[in-house]
């Protein structure tokens, strides 16, 4: 698999990126909601420092996807599609890359507020982003779960307009993100 990017083909860099961050992002829901209902206990500090760690990755591979996408740029615009619909897509794109920075940097003020040290993975310790302070602590976390569920109805509606491209319009869009041949990619001639 090419690693870079070509003119109708994301690379192997950005799709791996992609479905790794996908992946990350469901873990990270499914942690985050389900910990903070978990009695004091050795466990719940464990899942806590489980989902500062992973979030923390995410903010890393987020950045260096980020920085790729500037680097190798995107395949052109699939044929036929409406104006409207890229303007769209685009501006979707944008505003889930912001999700992706800023949910994981409102954690880590979160974290900093309450007081907490922070390491990643037991092995790096980073520095508090906020000195503690209680009120901000409680605005913070509401404005982290507001983040994240802003960041699901968002990834829902892009989500659908990717099946919808490939169901419905029958174009390149869903297939061009997926390892090759996973998916026929309608408008490449073999339908
Ligand atoms: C993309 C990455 C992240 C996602 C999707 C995410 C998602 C969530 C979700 C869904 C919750 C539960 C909210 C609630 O029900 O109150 C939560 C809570 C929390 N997250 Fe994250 N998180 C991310 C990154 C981080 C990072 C990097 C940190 C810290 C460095 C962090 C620290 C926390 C803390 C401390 C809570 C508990 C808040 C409370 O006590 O109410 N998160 N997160
Ligand atoms: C947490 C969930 C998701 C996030 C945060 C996310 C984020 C993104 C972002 C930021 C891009 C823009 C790439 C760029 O132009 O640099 C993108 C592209 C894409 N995503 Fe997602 N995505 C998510 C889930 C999904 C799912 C579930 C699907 C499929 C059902 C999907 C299908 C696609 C496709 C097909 C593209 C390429 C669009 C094009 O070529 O114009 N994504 N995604």
């Amino acid at each position: 698999m090419a690693l870079e990017n070509t003119s109708d083909q994301w690379g192997g860099v950005s799709k791996t990126l992609h479905w790794l961050i996908v992946i990350l992002i469901i873990v990270m829901g499914w942690l985050g909601l389900t910990m903070v209902d978990l009695p004091n206990s050795p466990h719940k500090i464990a899942t806590y420092a489980l989902h500062k760690s992973i979030g923390l990755t995410i903010f890393a591979l987020v950045i260096a996807r980020l920085a790729w996408r500037l680097y190798a740029g995107a395949p052109a615009e699939v044929a036929g599609t409406p104006r409207w619909q890229h303007t769209l897509a685009t501006l979707m794109h944008w505003a889930l890359y912001a999700l992706l920075l800023v949910t994981p940097l409102s954690g880590w003020i979160v974290n900093s507020a309450a007081g907490f040290p922070l390491q990643w993975f037991g092995m790096i310790n980073l520095p508090a982003l906020v000195a503690r302070d209680h009120d901000l602590h409680e605005r913070m976390a509401n404005v982290h779960q507001y983040l994240f569920w802003t960041m699901v109805v968002l990834a829902v509606l892009h989500a659908g307009a990717a099946l919808y491209h490939h169901f419905i319009q029958r174009d390149a869009t869903l297939a061009r993100m997926l390892p090759r041949g996973w998916l026929r990619a309608n408008d490449q001639g073999d339908t």
